[in-house]
């Protein structure tokens, strides 16, 4: 008993870690950030109020909310050499691989300056890492088309600066819309944290020796990359196109069914979850939003996509393994209706998941009683036997 909500001992034995920043109830379908709901977030907040409440465990008030938004701001610019890394890169190269690439080389620039132990340098490392994910995936963006690379403004808010940066360009004046704006606000916040989800306990797990934040993070997004996890925004748009029309669902239905055909429905299903996943109802409610907003509410994806979704949830395989659509079943419709490439989806969930790992991961430092994580094995090997010199083996 804490005093707030009953363990199940049987929960408590597996958890990997204590944590009093993210709450999930998998049968509920309830996400709580710091004690909020993902519903009155995504309502009534902004992501830079949500990434303070999830760094310092309470919203801020105006004063803390505009030194905090000071304090950011001033991050967003890169190194002058950090933009030599994209160089490296073929110009196809997937955004996922630059970003990993270059968030890790960030460990290289502040080497000197993150003294874990100090909870100032700390809060200085997790502003800069917030700070600059837009930048660096607007450059790779950027990068990938051939494009100049945008510098941040610092008169532009935290979204409206990221679609500057990534679809601006230097020749004409660029009129960020309030609505894609809005929208990416939300989508930010629905995607900051997820409580021990693969990527965050990578990321725990690496912090846990104490490296360097920066690399950290860049493991963080090498595990959130994987199509099971954060990639799935982006095979589930491949999926959804790949359908193409009401029609063909019953065949992918039928074909995520057979346990004999490796394809999975992408954006349905969760470790966590076994009802409707908090953060779909308000995704789904964006795409009709965002579509209505740019004139393409019948856009033939987001039918397929509602379409699939009423199918599957009146199946009776869907609805005995409690498979629900989750966070990344809808996103995608947004995010391409935004005019952002699928390769682009998975990086976007890595900029807002930054805050959520990097919170998790300051939680843990801060912690006096942490040790190096050391997960076990149960042994399923040969038992002991003796050596057999070559000249002797069959
Ligand atoms: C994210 O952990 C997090 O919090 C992650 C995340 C976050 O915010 O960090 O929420 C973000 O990663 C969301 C999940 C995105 N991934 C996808 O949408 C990929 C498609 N989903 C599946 O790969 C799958 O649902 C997983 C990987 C998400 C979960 O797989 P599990 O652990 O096998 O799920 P389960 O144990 O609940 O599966 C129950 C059954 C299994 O069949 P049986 O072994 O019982 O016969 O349902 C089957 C699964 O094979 N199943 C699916 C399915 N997902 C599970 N069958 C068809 N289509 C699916 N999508």
């Amino acid at each position: 008993e804490t005093g707030h909500f009953t363990y199940d001992p049987g929960f408590t034995s597996t958890a990997s870690c204590e944590s009093t920043i993210t709450y999930i109830d998998g049968d509920e379908g309830v996400l709580l950030y710091r004690g909020y709901s993902i519903d009155d977030l995504a309502d009534k907040s902004d992501f830079p109020e949500v990434c303070y409440l999830l760094l310092n465990g309470e919203l801020p008030t105006q004063a803390q909310k505009e030194k905090f938004l000071k304090n950011i701001t001033y991050h967003t610019m890169v190194h002058e050499q950090l933009s030599m890394f994209f160089r490296g890169f073929r110009r196809d190269a997937h955004p996922m691989a630059v970003i990993c690439g270059v968030v890790g080389a960030l460990s290289a620039f502040y080497h000197d300056s993150t003294d874990i132990s100090d909870p100032v340098q700390r809060v200085i490392a997790s502003h800069r890492l917030i700070a600059k994910m837009p930048t660096i995936i607007a450059m790779a963006y950027k990068y990938s088309i051939g494009q100049p690379f945008m510098y941040p403004r610092n008169d532009l808010d935290y979204c409206e600066n990221f679609l500057y940066m990534t679809f601006g360009v230097p020749c004409e004046p660029y009129k960020v819309s309030p609505t894609l704006a809005s929208a990416l606000d939300k989508i930010f916040i629905l995607h900051a944290d997820h409580e021990q989800n693969a990527s965050t306990s990578t990321v725990r797990l690496a912090g846990s020796s104490g490296a360097n934040p920066f690399a950290c993070i860049a493991a963080g997004i090498a595990c959130l990359w994987g199509p099971a996890h954060g990639g799935a925004n982006e095979a589930a748009l491949n999926m959804l196109q790949q359908i193409g029309t009401p029609d063909r669902i019953p065949e992918y239905i039928a074909k995520a069914k057979d346990k004999n055909d490796p394809f999975r429905l992408m954006g349905f299903g969760h470790r966590v979850y076994k009802n409707y996943d908090p953060r779909a109802k308000v995704m789904q409610e964006t795409a009709r939003q965002v579509l209505d907003e740019l004139g393409v509410h019948n856009d033939p994806l987001f039918q397929v996509a509602m379409e699939l979704e009423k199918i599957a949830l009146s199946d009776p395989y869907f609805i005995e393994k409690k498979l629900y659509p989750n966070v990344d079943f809808y996103s995608g419709i947004i995010l391409r209706a935004m005019g952002f490439p699928t390769t682009m989806f998975t990086p976007l969930f890595a900029l807002a998941r930054t805050v959520g790992w990097i919170a998790q991961w300051s939680e843990m430092i801060a912690d006096p009683s942490q040790k190096i994580g050391r997960p076990r094995q149960l042994y399923t090997g040969s038992p002991r036997r003796a050596f057999v010199p070559v000249a002797e083996r069959a």
